[in-house]
């Protein structure tokens, strides 16, 4: 493929290009957009090279393309070690769509609905134990709380020794994931994996998964043989059938548990803290929040928050890249078999052509007013679209209410905490450090 075939880039080495892309996220993304213009093309370590674009109508073209010649679930292989052969994120064509498909019932409004109390019980729970008397870190806090929510609501695990288990291990094996050696896994099945199973950090990390493994099969059996009628996910799934009438197979469930988890957890905590950082850093933000609370009619000024959070801070500021299996046109330019198409939500949601000032955080740009389809992508498109985005906004909107509820809001520190990566997302780099005391009894914006 020659160089020229594809559009201008930085020239630095990929070591270098790698690291960049790696400890600045996103200045190195706007200081390529600043030289290179609306696409470039970037070079990273053991990896094809990635064009990263940012103009929405090109988007609104990876988007659309036909199934067969962009390939998403290839460009997720990255996460195949933990989510298994047969997640959804990693599947392309037909086998992408029977996996969707499948899926696409638990993930219903009103689905997701019934679950309201379920979420706003656990939150209610963590939050009322989270520390009021000094400055905090919220991220691990709202980490260990979408965790929580994630095994209860998706799993339908109830409180004891199983939940408890699952839920040492699954957090150990999720803070593996945020060491950089674990963003060049081996080729799955390959001797290079079979000989790192043995050694260091993999040993621990395959003796914890086939832990985990274990009580998650042990769940299936009993949830497959009780055969409750349940709200939580677990329950849709073991529903679910193929098109030849046959059921999702143990591995098939285990492997879309770990894919919920894994999709589910981090971004969820991830927005939240950004969320927080967001709102305490804006006072007059969080005034209408409150107000909004206090009036009790509806969430329209929490919701757009939300949705400004999420392009301010899209906490996956690239989507999933979407390999080229055929030579496929977009913006007039025609791209060969081989590279990676990576629409950038940071980037597009940060042109002064689509939003006038757009560093400013101001919730009032969606108010009354419904995010654009190519111009506001924090959950992706197209068929790939993220499954979960209705239960993140429950879950969000239900944190932040609970929070604002029982706890006034302070800022401890000058200025926006810098974007830090944390496994596949961007969080606060300070962790989202607030001090959340107590409102007085009676005093809550709802009272
Ligand atoms: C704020 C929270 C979240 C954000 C920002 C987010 C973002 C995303 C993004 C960007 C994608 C890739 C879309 C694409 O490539 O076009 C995705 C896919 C996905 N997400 Fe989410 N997500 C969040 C929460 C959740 C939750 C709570 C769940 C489930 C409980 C979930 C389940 C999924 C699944 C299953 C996919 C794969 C869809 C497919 O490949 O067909 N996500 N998400």
């Amino acid at each position: 493929m020659s160089r020229t075939s594809l559009p201008a880039g930085p020239r630095l080495p990929k070591s270098v290009q790698s690291v960049a892309f790696w400890t600045r996220p996103l200045a190195f993304l706007e200081r390529c957009r600043a030289r290179y213009g609306a696409r470039f093309t970037l070079r990273l370590l053991v990896a094809p090279p990635f064009v990263i674009l940012s103009d929405p109508d090109e988007i609104k073209q990876v988007f659309t393309a036909p199934a067969d010649v962009l390939h998403p679930g290839q460009g997720a292989r990255v996460l195949a070690p933990v989510v298994g052969q047969n997640s959804v994120i990693l599947l392309d064509e037909d086998a992408h769509m029977e996996q969707r498909k499948l899926m696409l019932p638990a993930f219903h409004g009103e689905r997701v609905a019934r679950l309201g109390d379920l979420v706003a019980s656990v939150t209610e729970r963590e939050v009322a134990g989270w520390p009021d008397d000094a400055a905090t870190q919220l991220h691990p806090l709202l980490q260990r709380l979408t965790l929580e929510v994630v095994l209860r609501a998706v799993f339908g695990l109830d409180p004891g020794p199983r939940l408890d288990g699952l839920r040492e291990r699954l957090s150990a094996m999720l803070a593996f994931g945020d060491r950089f050696v674990s963003v060049i896994p081996p080729e799955p099945g390959g001797r290079a994996e079979k000989l790192l199973e043995r050694v260091g950090p993999f040993a621990a990390f395959a003796r914890i998964q086939s832990e985990a493994d274990a009580l998650l099969f042990e769940l299936i059996d009993e949830r497959r043989a009780a055969g409750a009628e349940r709200d939580d996910m677990l329950a849709m799934l073991l529903e679910a059938r193929h098109g030849d009438g046959s059921p999702m197979s143990d591995q098939e469930l285990r492997d879309e548990l770990m894919t919920l988890l894994v999709a589910g957890h981090e971004t969820t905590a991830s927005a939240l803290a950004w969320a927080f950082e967001r709102i305490s850093r804006h006072p007059a933000v969080l005034g209408e929040l409150e107000a909004e609370l206090r009036a009790g009619e509806d969430d329209a000024y929490l919701t757009a928050t939300i949705y400004e959070t999420l392009r301010r801070r899209p906490v996956l500021p690239n989507v999933a890249p979407r390999m080229v299996m055929h030579p496929f046109e977009v913006g007039g330019r025609l791209y060969p078999a081989g590279v990676g198409l990576v629409p950038s939500a940071y980037l597009v949601h940060h042109d002064p052509t689509i939003y006038a000032d757009p560093y400013a955080f101001r919730p009032e740009r969606f108010v009354g007013q419904q995010p654009g389809t190519y111009t506001w992508i924090p959950f992706g498109g197209g068929r790939r679209r993220c499954l979960g985005s209705s239960f993140a906004m429950l879950e969000i909107k239900q944190v932040l209410t609970a929070v604002l509820n029982a706890r006034k809001l302070h800022t401890v520190a000058d200025g926006f905490e810098r974007p830090q990566r944390r496994n596949i997302t961007i969080k606060p780099g300070r962790g989202g450090l607030a001090w959340l005391p107590r409102r007085p009894a009676g005093q809550s914006p709802t009272r």
